[in-house]
């Protein structure tokens, strides 16, 4: 599999080679991939490598590599393929707590691969590449919600609109050409005049590092500022409207993203300007009622102590750093998925596709 690593972003554009579980699971841990419908295709692809891994092992064990000619004991056997299978997803579920994609994408693939185990006369070979549609599946549904979140949420962006993001939610983070960043492009296509302030989003500086290249590259004006100008540019009204992505969307509209958001939120309410949330329905989590039981990842405090990989701060310093933040429901004027443009109070729980 091969992946562009984020962490190298925008100096270097390194394609990295993923040949097994473990640096699969290492590239979504790191960063390498990220954004929470990335991590989910990143995790269904990977499930179907180290399966397929596994299945070449065996069979390169057994020596004739013909299935046909390999005895009941040393071919794999349909309960095993699925316990082997159910083990790898375990471990992806294990890389990153609170972007729901990656625990929706590989619940599906685990349900495709007991239903096509049953489904057909059982050889490891043809599952895997049964499970390999089924990840290019998930990878072509998200590029085409998110085309379709671009329609919807361009809705709310006004030509001239001044527009304040944070973190990345654009094409490196999706399938497709992402969520909020998605709107952005598909008004700025639409000839709509706009202008980006992109938060840097410390401490890993997604917003620095991809967003503003992202938006750069596409030709749309942007000023990179950091977090803490962001009551700055909102009270000189230079930005009209905040739009950010999500990575879990409670039933009520409660909604987790990168740790920064919620005082984004706070910032719009006071300021007067719409605050905007733009995220597929596989970011929905139904299960849960409202934000508080959204787990937050808590990160290495070498993130903090850290800029860049030198230190800034003295080594041995506590450090509280927490990935995501969750913003009530109530300070979000709107939430687009491909469903619709979603206004307050949020009900969500006919629409989940987990
Ligand atoms: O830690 P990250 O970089 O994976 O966090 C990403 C975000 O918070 C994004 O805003 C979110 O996943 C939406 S991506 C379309």
């Amino acid at each position: 599999m091969l992946l562009l690593d984020q962490t190298r972003l925008p100096l270097h554009q390194e394609w990295l080679r993923l040949t097994d579980l473990e640096s699969v699971c290492e590239a979504i841990r790191s960063l390498k991939v990220r954004g929470a419908p990335a991590i989910g295709v990143a995790a269904a692809y990977g499930a179907v490598l180290e399966m397929r891994r596994r299945v070449i092992d065996r069979t390169s064990m057994v020596g004739s590599g013909n299935a046909a000619h390999q005895t009941s004991s040393e071919r794999m056997e349909a309960a095993e393929f699925l316990r082997e299978f159910s083990s790898i997803t375990a471990d992806l579920r294990a890389t990153r707590p609170t972007a729901v994609n990656l625990f929706h994408c590989l619940e599906r693939m685990d349900q495709a691969a007991s239903q096509i185990c049953q489904e057909s006369n059982f050889e490891a070979a043809s599952v895997c590449e049964a499970l390999e549609k089924e990840a290019i599946s998930i990878h072509e549904e998200d590029e085409q919600l998110c085309a379709r979140m671009g329609e919807l949420g361009s809705e709310l962006i006004p030509d001239k609109a001044g527009i304040l993001t944070h973190c990345n939610a654009g094409a490196m983070a999706t399938g497709g050409i992402g969520t909020a960043l998605g709107a952005i492009y598909t008004a700025h296509l639409s000839g709509k005049k706009v202008h980006v302030f992109a938060d840097e989003t410390r401490p890993l500086l997604q917003g620095s590092r991809i967003t503003s290249w992202e938006l750069q590259k596409a030709g749309i004006p942007v000023h990179l500022i950091t977090d803490s100008m962001a009551a700055t540019v909102l009270a000189d009204g230079r930005a009209d409207l905040v739009i950010v992505g999500a990575d879990r969307i409670a039933s009520n509209g409660d909604t987790a993203n990168k740790i920064g958001t919620l005082g984004l939120a706070i910032l719009a309410k006071h300021f007067g300007v719409p605050f905007y949330v733009v995220a597929p329905s596989t970011t929905l989590d139904v299960s849960l009622d409202d934000g508080m039981g959204i787990p937050i990842e808590q990160r290495n405090a070498d993130e903090v102590r850290q800029f860049l990989g030198h230190a800034s701060a003295p080594t041995d310093i506590d450090v509280f750093n927490p990935a995501f933040d969750v913003t009530p429901g109530n300070l979000i004027a709107a939430i687009v998925t491909e469903t619709g443009i979603h206004r307050p109070p949020y009900d969500f729980r006919s629409l989940s596709r987990g």
